[in-house]
């Protein structure tokens, strides 16, 4: 058995133990979304391509593979009543970010239903490198030196879809991910739309303590594992780490196998 399909076992039998955890009724609202405060930007379509925003995306396979990620997530966070997903993975590079915005984008596309992605990456925040934005505070600046969320929320011309960006690397990225404050917005951001995912890119699992720390906050996790880079030793110590999360999957990403983007779920 080769490292990947080991590491997927893994992922599989973590997945498996949460299945039908709470089972809340799903209530088919619909969505009036006024951010009164979000910043509108238009990003150059180019940087966009280069950095594979679904938005710009025209190949149908790509496309169809994060409607069938979206359509899974979607039905698992239904089924338990969960509003808040983290996406990481054991290491660097596996394609976090763009799991987590391309996941997004997919479900802000789908009728009654908004996306917001947060960076908690503030090891490496990129959120805003994918749209080619640069802003001026983010995260960060939230939490350690009182700047207004409000001010935070940037919609890149895709309807329904927004973002909160990290801002600048922080080498305190652990301790603000821990605070009081950060609970309190993420309990903020849950509570403000009911038909809202919100998706944090986190950074790495066994890059330091953050995804641990910050973990008991989230609903569920999902584990991007990146063909031949994630080993699966990393992945069953990254799940030993996150015990007590909810799993909600794993996302193979890179595959040199299955072309394109296609993954396993
Ligand atoms: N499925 C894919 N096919 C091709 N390239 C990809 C794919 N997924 C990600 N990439 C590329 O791999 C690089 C890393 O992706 P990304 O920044 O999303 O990873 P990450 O896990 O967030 O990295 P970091 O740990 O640095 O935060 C980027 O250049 C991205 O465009
Ligand atoms: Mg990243």
């Amino acid at each position: 058995m080769s490292q990947i399909e080991k590491a997927i076992k893994i992922v599989q039998r973590e997945a498996g133990k949460n299945r039908g955890a709470l089972n809340t009724k799903n209530t088919n609202d619909t969505i009036s979304v006024k951010y009164i405060n979000t910043k509108k930007f238009i990003p150059n379509k180019a940087v966009l391509k280069k950095n594979r925003v679904l938005s710009v995306v025209q190949d149908e396979s790509v496309i169809g593979s994060y409607r069938f990620l979206r359509t899974r997530v979607l039905q698992r966070m239904k089924q338990n009543n969960w509003k808040t997903l983290g996406v990481t993975s054991t290491g660097k590079n596996a394609g976090k970010t763009l799991t987590a915005v391309n996941l997004a984008i997919s479900i802000a596309m789908k009728k009654n239903h908004t996306a917001l992605v947060v960076d908690a990456d503030l090891r490496n925040p990129s959120v805003h490198h994918m749209f080619g934005y640069e802003p001026k505070a983010g995260l960060r600046d939230y939490l350690k030196s009182g700047a207004r969320i409000e001010d935070m929320f940037f919609n890149p011309g895709i309807d329904n879809f927004v973002f909160i960006p990290g801002f600048k690397r922080t080498q305190a990225s652990s301790e603000l991910l821990s605070t009081q404050k950060m609970s309190r917005l993420v309990r903020e951001l849950k509570m403000r739309y009911s038909s809202r995912v919100v998706i944090f890119d986190l950074p790495p699992v066994l890059a330091g303590d953050d995804v641990v720390a910050f973990a008991p906050n989230l609903d569920a996790i999902l584990l991007v594992v990146e063909e031949g880079g994630t080993k699966s030793h990393q992945l069953k110590q990254s799940l030993d780490l996150l015990e007590g999360s909810n799993f909600i999957g794993a996302v193979l990403n890179k595959s040199k196998h299955l072309q394109s983007y296609e993954y396993y779920y």
